[in-house]
């Protein structure tokens, strides 16, 4: 059945909604997105397929994410900064066909701040948003949290790798050898890195947060307020988790003042800062090689070929990260 068809189906049966204008949007990685409209409202619809087995984990996420910000709609000052999700007529969080899983929620009139720069003002409306995240995570009802992922420093795909390096890389004579080989080296050293940072971490005695861990600003839209959509990556996690993504940056040090206005921030943890760092460069990196040797292209095979290259440029560029950032909090 064609997609439009489908999405009309699946509003009136499981939600009421007589669908008037229907357009799909450009998406993101893990979902289709389209803009609906009835006669009184618009909504923003994302559509997940159920086929693709690499999709399943957001698909499994969105029953953990979705009561827990339709609660922080409701109790807590981040109403204006949250797209309200739209429960279903069965007061369920999402609804599905053969093919896909639907979610709904309120439409965001605005525009992603995507490769455009923060400006100031969007700076300390994220640090403000985040702050007020972290705080709440005293107030959340035991039930929701309890449901959350809880950080385990888990370096799966760092293995992945590494076993990659050490027994598939040579099999095949092709461009990703003649990239991957001359950074081997690195690669190696600093997947041992993380491994040691892994098992620090895991010792250490957190007081974990609520963290939205992938509010990068593809995930942040300027609407009459700032908001932070797309909260699929939710987990209970060191501080350290929403604060990398903007620690690097040239405005870290407005954005510290700011965020510790909401919640107290004394001892930065330079370890977990450098593990998620090195995860993101990592991570990147394997899933390019995944996407070159193994799962077909997402994007055309030049332009993977040259972000992977990129991605390990950025990588053996690390050393100097922690002095970096330490000047953020002298
Ligand atoms: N509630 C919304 N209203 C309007 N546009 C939205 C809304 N949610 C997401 N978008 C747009 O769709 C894009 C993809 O949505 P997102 O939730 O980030 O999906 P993905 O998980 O696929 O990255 C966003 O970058 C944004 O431009
Ligand atoms: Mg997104």
């Amino acid at each position: 059945m064609e997609i439009n068809n489908r999405i009309t189906a699946i509003l009136i049966e499981n939600y009421g909604i007589e669908a008037t204008s229907i357009e799909q949007r450009p998406g993101g990685w893990s979902a289709l997105a389209f803009f609906v409209e009835d006669q009184c409202k618009k909504y923003f619809l994302k559509v997940y397929n159920k086929r693709k087995p690499s999709i399943a984990p957001y698909i499994d996420a969105i029953d953990r994410y979705t009561p827990l910000i339709k609660w922080m709609y409701n109790h807590t000052d981040l109403k204006n900064n949250l797209a309200n999700p739209i429960f279903t007529k069965y007061k369920s969080n999402k609804c599905e066909d053969e093919q896909y899983v639907y979610l709904l929620s309120e439409y965001i009139e605005g525009t992603t701040i995507g490769d455009k720069q923060l400006s100031q003002n969007h700076v300390n409306e994220l640090a403000k948003i985040l702050g007020l995240l972290h705080m709440n995570t005293s107030n959340i009802p035991n039930g929701l949290k309890q449901q959350q992922v809880n950080e385990n420093f888990d370096i799966d795909f760092c293995e992945n790798l590494y076993s990659f390096i050490k027994k598939d890389l040579e099999n095949k004579d092709n461009r990703v050898l003649e990239i991957v080989k001359p950074y081997t080296g690195t690669l190696l050293e600093k997947i041992n890195r993380k491994r040691y940072l892994s098992n620090t971490l895991i010792s250490k005695p957190y007081q974990f947060v609520l963290s939205h861990a992938d509010a990068h600003n593809w995930n942040v839209m300027q609407g009459e307020y700032l908001v932070l959509i797309d909260w699929e990556c939710l987990k209970l996690a060191p501080q350290e988790q929403d604060l990398i993504l903007i620690i690097t940056e040239p405005y870290a040090g407005q954005f510290v003042n700011e965020y510790r206005k909401y919640m107290k921030y004394e001892s930065p943890d330079f370890d977990a800062f450098e593990f998620y760092f090195l995860k993101r460069k990592l991570e990147d990196i394997w899933e390019w090689i995944k996407n070159l040797r193994f799962e077909g292209h997402i994007r055309s095979e030049e332009v993977t070929l040259e972000l992977l290259k990129l991605s390990l440029d950025s990588c053996t560029r690390t050393e100097s990260f922690r002095s970096e950032i330490q000047e953020v909090f002298n």
